[in-house]
């Protein structure tokens, strides 16, 4: 008898904090998967022809949310993708409940050094760390970690991540991402 073969989920939605490895891991697992990944904040950037850092300047974290929830309901339509959030994005509005039904949602769990360890270099880019020394950014995670926790542990599945630094440590947790999956 023919072996089942595993079915590719329509889409694989990944959600985490700044600096978990969201994109990473998805454009490896999308290159893997030979699936298109698409990167909600590049997908916003592009459409708005705008930084996201332009966008909370002129518009404020509130308008930056709107226009987000907007663009997830563009990308999270979109058929065999991969799709990774920003790291905010499940905690507003009804965000995560939406992306839940629209498909394999995971969360990348780690802990505030790890996201430290990520952040501490990438500050400039990111409107909510800009200005602050690294003692404060690493409050700041601890803080908004486990205020977002709750929204992220909604996702249908948690991988533990750890420093993505190497080629050998993101080809490691892709493995175990698509074991998760059952991919
Ligand atoms: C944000 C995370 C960023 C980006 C924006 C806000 C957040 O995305 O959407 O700066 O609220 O955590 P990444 O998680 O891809 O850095």
């Amino acid at each position: 008898m023919a072996e089942a073969k595993a079915q590719t989920p329509q889409r694989i939605i990944i959600v985490g904090y700044m600096g978990s490895g969201k994109t990473t891991l998805g454009r490896a697992l999308s290159k893997e998967m030979d699936i298109p990944f698409y990167d909600l904040d590049w997908y916003i950037e592009s459409r708005m022809r705008k930084t996201v850092k332009q966008i909370f300047d002129e518009r404020g974290e509130e308008g930056f949310r709107k226009i987000e929830r907007n663009m997830l309901h563009e990308v999270a339509e979109f058929e065999n993708v991969i799709v990774s959030c920003g790291g905010g994005t499940p905690c507003f509005f009804d965000n995560i409940d939406y992306i839940n039904q629209q498909g394999e949602t995971v969360y990348l769990k780690a802990t505030p050094e790890v996201l430290y360890g990520h952040l501490k270099m990438g500050r400039s880019v990111r409107p909510l760390l800009l200005d602050k020394t690294p003692e404060e950014v690493y409050a700041f995670i601890r803080e908004q970690l486990r205020h977002r926790e709750p929204f992220y542990m909604k996702a249908r599945h948690v991988l533990d991540v750890n420093l993505l630094d190497n080629y050998g440590m993101i080809k490691e947790s892709v493995e175990q991402l698509r074991a998760l999956l059952g991919i």
